[in-house]
């Protein structure tokens, strides 16, 4: 059975006594949701070390937002697999839409960056989706199967998460059609050789629209920015219905 994953992207948002704010106040929102359910928060770095030992005991899992392929060395601004690890991270978001476009991730770092995740024993996300321009020109199938053929090259399909982003739905307020997302997810599925791999939806999802994409058949999950930046609206997503 495919685990159902809310996972809440704060993105450049919060320092860490916001961030212990939140946590206080989502947990016991959060108490109650189903067995088969994971709920992670992708904080930023700084954040990590004081929400993982808040978060311990609970059912709140944590996750980074980025890791480089090395485990040490010249590459400023980035961060190891080991350093996350003493942290005690379980998720990593990997190439996210927004450090495709303005950090300069490739289909071959995110790839790097993939199997880093994995060799230390993280889950990572991957994010796949098109622009607008993309999309209006029919090309999203043909961009999405590219971004995964290329992206999960020796990658272990049993240890990943998947999450479906259309970039022109990212922040926008502008969601995808709950039933193209679930469509645009069965071709995902469809590419990939384990059926099990959780896929989640991204992009302008809130309280108002979860119920109807989490009725879709083909997706197992959320990946929400800004609405999971307030803790009674992520509950409420989380505790869709
Ligand atoms: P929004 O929910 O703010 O559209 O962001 C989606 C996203 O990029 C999650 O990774």
């Amino acid at each position: 059975m495919r685990k159902v994953i809310i996972a809440g992207n704060w993105k450049m948002h919060k320092n860490q006594a916001e961030s212990l704010t939140f946590v206080q106040e989502f947990k016991s929102e959060v108490e109650d949701t189903q067995e088969n359910q994971e709920i992670v928060l992708c904080a930023p770095f700084t954040s990590l070390t004081a929400m993982s030992k808040n978060l311990h005991g609970s059912r709140i899992m944590l996750g980074a937002q980025n890791i480089h392929w090395s485990d040490e060395g010249a590459y400023t601004g980035e961060i190891s697999g080991s350093m996350l690890a003493e942290i005690g991270v379980d998720y990593i978001i990997v190439g996210h839409s927004e450090r495709r476009q303005y950090f300069g991730d490739t289909d071959q770092t995110v790839n790097l960056r993939l199997k880093a995740a994995q060799q230390y024993g993280f889950k990572p996300i991957l994010c796949v989706g098109e622009t607008k321009e993309q999309r209006d020109a029919g090309e999203t199938e043909q961009i999405i199967i590219t971004q995964l053929k290329e992206n999960l090259v020796e990658v272990d399909q049993s240890n990943l998460v998947i999450a479906y982003e259309p970039i022109w739905a990212i922040g926008t307020g502008d969601t995808c059609e709950s039933s193209e997302a679930n469509r645009v997810i069965g071709i995902i599925r469809q590419q990939l050789d384990n059926k099990n791999v959780s896929i989640q939806y991204g992009g302008s999802v809130n309280t108002k629209n979860v119920d109807e994409i989490m009725a879709q058949p083909e997706i197992d999950g959320t990946l929400v920015g800004g609405a999971s930046l307030s803790a009674s609206s992520f509950a409420r997503i989380v505790n869709y219905q």
